[in-house]
């Protein structure tokens, strides 16, 4: 069946939306509109930029993505009042293309928050959506747990926002409960009873709370949803999203069985993958599924013999299919920056300038301490979380005591804001002594959550990558770093940790909290 031929899937990317709203991946605004960039590059229909009634740093980012944008359309968050919709117009509305995307709890668990009778909570969703609908011909409607709402209640409160002028349904799986089966039916049995149902697009949001979230959406389509709600490696709150990898790639592989297209450039996949693990500092597990390290390792192992005859006695995909490239040339300290941005464009990174003078330096550094710098550590180097513009603090300088007889003991120069501040500290070990050196030369009361090293290659001058997970109030963050000094990785991982505590300090001025869901303001 040749592609034209195919029924028309549309993608819908929430990687700065829900995937930025799981603990601990907070973007920078360069970061955001970087990936912006590469999901509409790659051919993503709808990129959801952020929730712009958040923060003004939300706002920000969610107005320049919409001036940035070629070809997709930009879409932004709003609880149902008139405050955050008139908000996210503001942002949206400079895009050639916008997007206004509205939701409400319609399940009874939901319906008690805001303590909505059922009548009222129709109400709202009318003049809501029709309050949107003034201001944007492009309206989404969300009823959040629909699959834990009542069905006669869903299907009125999903007549009643198409009569308000919605020109989609997203109907979300938000706490990744339904099954593939049921979340099949559920479209199928919208487009079947509610009365307009033809006239809009059904799309599928899947969590991935019990592991299904692929194979629901997909499931979805079946039932009629045309537009998938997805992230970049599966990014999101609690287990996360739908992968937008997977889904793309099944409906690749399988176009025989399932006859539906989506207008991705699947080569673009790994470059994005990478991108996004670097500024969320979420590494990609290595069998996850399309992107993942192993997904294409049969390829030196076991079942070499049976691949070397022919590749698709063990492949579904090839790994060039997804912008897996095969290059062996190692990087020394000899190589220049031509050779390291060529070698990372087959990696599949594409930088600015500004972005290859930043991480030219720090190759450099790395080929200074280590013979050969293989891809791995390459990516690494990508992985290491720091925005020279806007992190507020930097490792000028560290030296550790460390040894069988303690105390350890940590002699830090931190620069904050500019200005350089040194101390001593000692403590259980080198990292601990680390730690507690940062502690006074930046006061904080973040809790550390999770300390975690891992050996990026073989050989005892590896790169160690180190990730750090802190919270303050209920936020949390990671930072990560590599170093073929793992006390040193240790440092600035806790440090980018810090820097985007300091981000999201500003962002929650505000009060603003997705779960707090405030439905005062609908005047
Ligand atoms: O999971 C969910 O219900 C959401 C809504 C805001 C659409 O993300
Ligand atoms: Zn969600």
């Amino acid at each position: 069946m040749s592609t034209s031929q195919k029924d028309k899937v549309v993608i819908f990317d929430t990687t700065l939306r829900d995937g930025e709203q799981s603990p601990g991946a907070t973007m920078s605004h360069s970061e955001k509109l970087e990936i912006a960039g590469l999901l509409d590059d790659m051919g993503v229909d709808i990129i959801e930029a952020g929730f712009p009634i958040a923060s003004e740093g939300d706002f920000r980012a969610v107005s320049e993505i919409a001036k940035n944008a070629r070809n997709s359309v930009i879409c932004g968050l709003a609880r149902a009042n008139f405050g955050d919709i008139d908000r996210c117009w503001e942002a949206v509305k400079h895009a050639k293309q916008p997007r206004i995307h509205t939701f409400i709890g319609t399940s009874p668990l939901h319906r008690a928050i805001p303590n909505l009778t059922m009548d009222e909570m129709a109400e709202r969703i009318h003049d809501t959506v029709s309050h949107a609908r003034n201001l944007c011909d492009n309206v989404q409607w969300s009823p959040m747990d629909a699959t834990r709402t009542e069905e006669d209640y869903l299907c009125r409160t999903v007549e009643i926002a198409i009569k308000a002028g919605a020109t989609t349904i997203n109907i979300p799986d938000t706490v990744g409960y339904t099954a593939p089966v049921e979340s099949a039916e559920l479209i199928r049995m919208l487009i079947n009873k509610v009365p307009g149902a033809d006239e809009i697009v059904f799309a599928t949001h899947c969590h991935n709370d019990l592991g299904m979230a692929t194979a629901n959406s997909l499931a979805a389509v079946e039932g009629g949803a045309r537009q998938i709600e997805c992230t970049i490696n599966g990014l999101g709150e609690r287990a996360g999203n739908t992968a937008l990898e997977e889904v793309v790639m099944a409906l690749k592989v399988r176009g025989d069985i399932m006859p539906f297209s989506t207008g991705i450039d699947t080569t673009k996949l790994m470059n994005i993958s990478r991108r996004v693990a670097a500024v969320s500092g979420f590494a990609v597990q290595y069998n996850k599924a399309i992107v993942g390290k192993n997904a294409f390792a049969h390829e030196s192992g076991i079942h070499q013999d049976g691949m070397l005859k022919n590749a698709e006695t063990f492949e579904i995909m090839r790994p060039e299919d997804v912008g897996l490239t095969e290059t062996n040339i190692v990087m020394g300290k000899h190589s220049g920056r031509a050779a390291l941005r060529s070698k990372l464009e087959n990696l599949g990174f594409e930088l600015g300038d500004n972005q290859l003078k930043d991480v030219f330096v720090r190759f450099k550094e790395l080929a200074d301490r280590k013979k050969e710098v293989f891809d791995d550590d390459l990516v690494a180097l990508m992985r290491t979380t720091s925005d020279p513009e806007s992190d507020r603090l930097s490792v000028k300088s560290l030296r550790v005591v460390c040894g069988t007889d303690g105390p350890q003991e940590a002699a830090l120069t931190l620069s904050v804001d500019g200005e350089d501040r040194s101390t001593t500290a000692t403590g259980d070990g080198p990292v601990d002594a680390t730690f507690n050196a940062v502690k006074e030369l930046f006061e904080h009361d973040a809790r550390l959550q999770l300390y975690q090293v891992h050996a990026v290659t073989e050989g005892t001058d590896a790169q160690a990558t180190v990730s750090v997970r802190l919270e303050e109030d209920g936020k949390i963050v990671t930072g990560q770093s590599a170093d073929t000094d793992t006390v040193v990785a240790s440092a600035k991982a806790y440090v980018s940790a810090l820097n985007r505590l300091l981000v999201r300090r500003e962002q929650t001025e505000v009060g603003y909290d997705i779960k707090g869901v405030g439905y005062k303001d609908v005047s």
